[in-house]
């Protein structure tokens, strides 16, 4: 096979690539193992129906963690149905005893005894907190993600959890967006790759070991695209965009057989997602061949009433079941009607069969129905939590996810010798802000903070808050104030830095600034920490600005002035140890971002694949495509990282060999210590049948070198990224030219080209 038979041949392209193949599942079964499916319709026959629609209803435990429930969800409702049979799933009960004892009702109590599978969102961590996903994902280090998805299975499973709402695989390009913090991005190359890292450190080799979880790829689709970077707002985006940008992600979490997805509360294209039955049923189940369940969002069937889709709970039950949301999570629609449904003819009783079959193909999988009570071994749970190899992990974690954005006359490192180190910022001797947001099982001031870190290195310094990072108690259901005015501790902090001889500022965000429900309009330092930032420059300039944020920060001011920026996210449990070694240099910063950071907020959405425009440069004077006030480039583009080495790009080739791309280029350490850089591979099909980005990342490697070494960077360009899904969502291949660079960021790339 060569290019020659790929091009233009979209459809053969698809089938080629797998991408588009037909579904695998039918009636006979969704498991690959064939005594999995004889027992689930052994199971399936002898059901009724109110018992087939309970395998389709989850209930939440202890709390209502993320949204409005129905208020006739109580307690006591709730243990009723659960003797009944009619609960499938509960989320939010953890802890091998609180489960054991629910376990042990469905198990024992109800007619059949089958048992419940136990969700959770265990994003970055259970207990053992990693870096948020974005910090995470800019490490662009897949083993170290897949290990740290891993630790957080093992926790989550010891205590009793058996499936994980993770990972969030949503493309994200606006800043705005608070959930930014939960995905890998902005890029769907580098957000598929991780993605898939995380489904198998979750998900493992075996689904039915008891340090295994099944994964949930969500959410399907387009939340990420919210207009204006308002969390659940509308989404409204074109064909190109939905398969080239939004589903690329999910169809690598099913190629790694993820188990589960969880559809989104947006409208997409008018259309809400739990009730879009051409996203779910035809494409996800259909066409993609998705053998797994669908779980609804928190009360997105519910919400498709707000939307303006279903004129009551009933037809909402029936849009969703009828639309292939095979499980109902805390709207009670599929409990209250699916029954009446089915007897009226509205709702297909072999569709319910079709979603009870998935259900119980993946409790089987977790190995529930040979031991139910797996995942709720006290014993297990008390050795593992906090267990000492996963503070390892997370660490190292940790190290690799932080991003030096500038290092001017290279402050950074600092010497551990110097006298007089100040720092300031209410962040440094925060314990739970690095912990970042969405962490449900996470205790409070459990993260070593950056002051913990210097002690335990040895460092002497001297401490001011200067100014708090927000008003009041913020907490997860707590409404946050970042207004805050309060400049008392200015003077204190600025008479400390005045006889300094640097200055470490620890200024960002709280750690529920970002995640779901926390959009903002403004991406500065919240309150008043930019002016703090501002006075202590007049009296000490030699400041390091160490960033902790839960989604890129626009901070133009200080990127022309202070001469070292170290971006770190919130690093997780050992954030403090992380960031200390790396102001010190025991560690050399690796991380990559990956996501634009704009110099205005303005300019959201941004993001470095865009397209050329008809316009691109000034030639027209005022007439061409940008700002008259600011300008079109980022603050920092996607792919961006410095180290306290140098790496030096040469001799790239790229030519065609058969029917792949061969792309080499020569990378040197020209810097006086060993480093970690990240080689990215980008393209540009110059005239396609459907424009295409300025430039698009399709391979990238990280590699070590140590000082003067050098390495041959190789890879290979296949159909796979070389083509693209037309408007019809056929994947083609298409003659023509093609740019190739390789480069250490995106903006910063040799160039060569190709003809296919
Ligand atoms: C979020 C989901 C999450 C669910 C359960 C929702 O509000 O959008 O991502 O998994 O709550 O906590």
């Amino acid at each position: 096979m060569n290019f020659k038979s790929l091009i233009n041949v979209g459809l053969i392209a698809t089938t080629l690539l797998g991408v588009g193949c037909t579904s695998s599942a039918n009636n006979r079964g969704y498991s690959k193992d064939a005594e999995i499916n004889t027992k689930v319709e052994m199971l399936l026959s002898k059901m009724t129906l109110e018992e087939k629609v309970g395998q389709m209803n989850q209930y939440n435990g202890f709390y209502d963690a993320t949204g409005p429930a129905p208020s006739d969800g109580d307690a006591k409702n709730k243990y009723e149905h659960l003797r009944n049979g009619w609960v499938g799933s509960m989320l939010n009960v953890r802890g091998a005893k609180e489960v054991r004892a629910m376990q042990k009702m469905a198990v024992e109590e109800s007619r059949l005894g089958i048992p419940m599978i136990f969700g959770l969102d265990v994003i970055h961590g259970h207990k053992t907190l990693a870096p948020i996903p974005l910090g995470e994902s800019a490490s662009w280090d897949l083993e170290a993600i897949k290990k740290s998805a891993q630790v957080a299975a093992t926790e989550a499973a010891a205590e009793g959890i058996n499936w994980t709402f993770a990972p969030m695989v949503d493309i994200s390009r606006d800043a705005r967006w608070g959930r930014v913090m939960e995905g890998a991005g902005e890029d769907t190359y580098l957000g598929s790759k991780i993605g898939v890292a995380r489904i198998q450190g979750f998900q493992g080799d075996d689904l039915s070991a008891n340090n295994t979880i099944a994964a949930c790829a969500k959410h399907f689709a387009g939340y990420g695209f919210a207009e204006a970077g308002r969390d659940y707002n509308t989404v409204d985006v074109g064909t190109s965009t939905l398969y080239n940008v939004i589903f690329p992600p999910f169809q690598a979490a099913l190629d790694a057989d993820v188990k589960t997805v969880m559809n989104s509360f947006n409208i997409l294209n008018g259309v809400p997602a739990t009730g879009n039955k051409w996203l779910q049923r035809d494409l996800l189940k259909g066409k993609w061949g998705f053998n797994g369940f669908v779980i609804s969002d928190w009360g997105s069937c519910m919400e498709m009433m707000a939307h303006g889709f279903a004129a009551d709970l009933k037809e909402a039950a029936e849009l969703a079941a009828n639309a292939g949301s095979d499980m109902d999570m805390e709207s009670y629609a599929y409990v209250k009607h699916l029954s009446t449904l089915v007897k009226e003819g509205k709702v297909n009783e072999a569709d319910i069969d079709d979603a009870v079959r998935r259900i119980l193909t993946v409790k089987y999988e977790l190995g529930l129905f040979d031991d139910p009570y797996k995942y709720c071994d006290e014993q297990r749970e008390q050795e593992l939590i906090y267990h000492e190899d996963h503070k390892a992990a997370v660490l190292d974690m940790a190290l690799k996810s932080v991003v030096l954005l500038k290092n001017d006359k290279q402050v950074l490192p600092l010497d551990k010798s110097q006298k007089k180190i100040a720092v300031i910022g209410a962040l440094a001797d925060d314990k739970t802000s690095p912990l970042g947001s969405w962490r449900v099982a996470s205790d409070d001031n459990t993260a070593v903070s950056v002051l913990e870190g210097l002690k335990n290195h040895n460092i002497k310094y001297t401490y001011a808050k200067g100014a708090d990072v927000s008003v009041g108690d913020v907490g997860f259901q707590i409404p946050v104030t970042i207004n805050n005015t309060d400049k008392s501790e200015f003077a204190e902090a600025i008479a400390l830095a005045r006889k300094s001889e640097v200055v470490v500022m620890v200024l960002g965000e709280h750690g529920y600034q970002s995640g779901e429900g926390r959009s903002r309009t403004n991406i500065g330092l919240p309150g008043v920490q930019q002016e703090l930032l501002e006075e202590v420059y007049k009296v000490n300039q030699n400041i390091v600005l160490v960033l902790m944020n839960g989604r890129p920060l626009a901070l133009p001011w200080a990127d022309a002035h202070i001469p070292a920026i170290l971006e770190t996210w919130q690093l997780g449990t050992e954030s403090g140890n992380a960031i200390a070694k790396t102001l010190f240099g025991d560690n050399n910063p690796s991380g990559k971002l990956p996501m634009t950071f704009p110099r205005n907020v303005a300019q959201c959405p941004i993001y470095y694949n865009h397209y050329n425009t008809g316009r691109p440069t000034g030639g027209n004077g005022v007439f061409w495509s940008h700002y008259i006030d600011e300008s079109n480039d980022p603050l920092y583009p996607f792919g961006f990282g410095l180290s306290y080495t140098s790496f030096e790009y040469s001799n790239l080739k790229a030519k065609v060999d058969g029917d792949v791309v061969k792309v080499s280029i020569t990378v040197k350490n020209t810097g006086k210590v060993a480093g970690q850089e990240v080689a990215q591979l980008y393209i540009h099909d110059k005239a396609a049948s459907v424009a295409r980005p300025i430039k698009e990342l399709k391979g990238f490697e990280k590699f070590e070198l140590a000082p003067n070494d050098s390495k041959l960077v190789e890879f290979e360009l296949t159909s796979k990224e070389l083509g693209f899904y037309n408007n019809e969502g056929e994947f083609v291949v298409e003659a023509g030219d093609f740019d190739i660079m390789v480069g250490t960021d995106s903006q910063n790339v040799s160039i060569t080209s190709v003809t296919l």
